[in-house]
């Protein structure tokens, strides 16, 4: 191959292919490729814009570490990410949905016990959160784990400020007990900006787009013959519930947080008043292996 030129640059790059012994991996650069080229073809970037998209792209990877991921903010505040996750949770009507993973979640939380409390340094507005896990016929699923983790009141997770927070703090996990039933104490979740000192806040700030992600409470529920659901719980009322940062925001995962000042309540539930309740169920797709036909 000579002489590539405008005309023939996509098949002779799509030609450099045919060798490729990885057909999944062929598939996904064929696309890679004609994607990119028809990027370059419509926006005609000269060659100093596309040297800062390099130097985005490697000031995005330099910034990465073990606490910090920048790639995925990338993907998440561009739609991939959620679209990725639309595309492989067509769960069943009923079932809880699916929504971002986002770059704070860290394995090795601690098993609470119910009743117990993820907040570790006292801080924040109380808040007690009670449900079940059932599975799609609504029967209670015993023995189902939940990996939970938010942010503090001011809008921090405990890897973002190490030196102020407790290490694990607002991290927990619980098992349901024979009936399904979960609860554990918190405190209320507020709304934050994601991480706005990279390369991706800069691409935010000139897209004239906020970084806020509504107040919300991060979930892993699994159970052995369940597909596992990574999902969120929304503050219903929070401002940014229409314009979420990372497009995670779904209707059936909004849910009230009701004030309680009863000291009865409060004293029954081991919190200070005022307090909040939530009460939410998580129901299970079951494990393809498991469905009944
Ligand atoms: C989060 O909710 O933790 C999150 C999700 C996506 C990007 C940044 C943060
Ligand atoms: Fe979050």
């Amino acid at each position: 191959m000579r002489d590539f030129n405008e005309q023939n640059a996509t098949e002779a790059v799509l030609a450099r292919l045919d060798g490729c012994p990885d057909a999944r991996l062929k598939e996904v650069m064929t696309s890679v490729v004609r994607h990119l080229h028809a990027v370059v073809r419509e926006v005609e970037p000269s060659p100093d814009e596309w040297l800062a998209a390099i130097r985005f792209l490697t000031r995005t990877g330099q910034i990465c570490d073990e606490r910090r991921q920048e790639f995925i903010l990338l993907s998440d505040t561009l739609g991939v990410s959620m679209l990725v996750d639309a595309i492989h949770h067509r769960e069943p009507a009923g079932c809880t949905e699916s929504t971002v993973l986002g770059p704070f979640h860290v394995e090795g939380a601690a098993e609470i016990p119910h009743g117990g409390n993820l907040c570790r340094d006292g801080k924040g507005a109380p808040t007690v959160v009670a449900g079940r896990v059932l599975d799609p016929g609504g029967a209670p699923i015993a023995g189902a784990a939940l990996d939970v983790w938010q942010t503090n009141g001011e809008g921090f997770y405990d890897t973002q400020q190490p030196d102020l927070q407790p290490e694990m703090n607002l991290r927990g996990k619980l098992t349901t007990d024979a009936k399904g039933r979960f609860w554990f104490r918190t405190i209320r979740p507020v709304s934050y900006p994601i991480p706005t000192d990279g390369p991706v806040g800069q691409l935010l700030d000139r897209l004239g787009r906020h970084p806020y992600r509504p107040a919300h409470i991060h979930f892993i529920v699994s159970a052995p013959g369940f597909e596992s659901v990574t999902t969120h719980l929304f503050v219903e009322g929070d401002p940014y519930l229409d314009s979420d940062a990372v497009f995670g925001v779904k209707e059936s995962l909004i849910v009230p947080f009701v004030r309680n000042e009863s000291a009865a309540d409060a004293e029954r539930l081991g919190v200070a008043t005022p307090f909040y309740q939530v009460e939410h169920d998580f129901r299970l797709k079951r494990a393809a292996s498991q469905a009944v036909a």
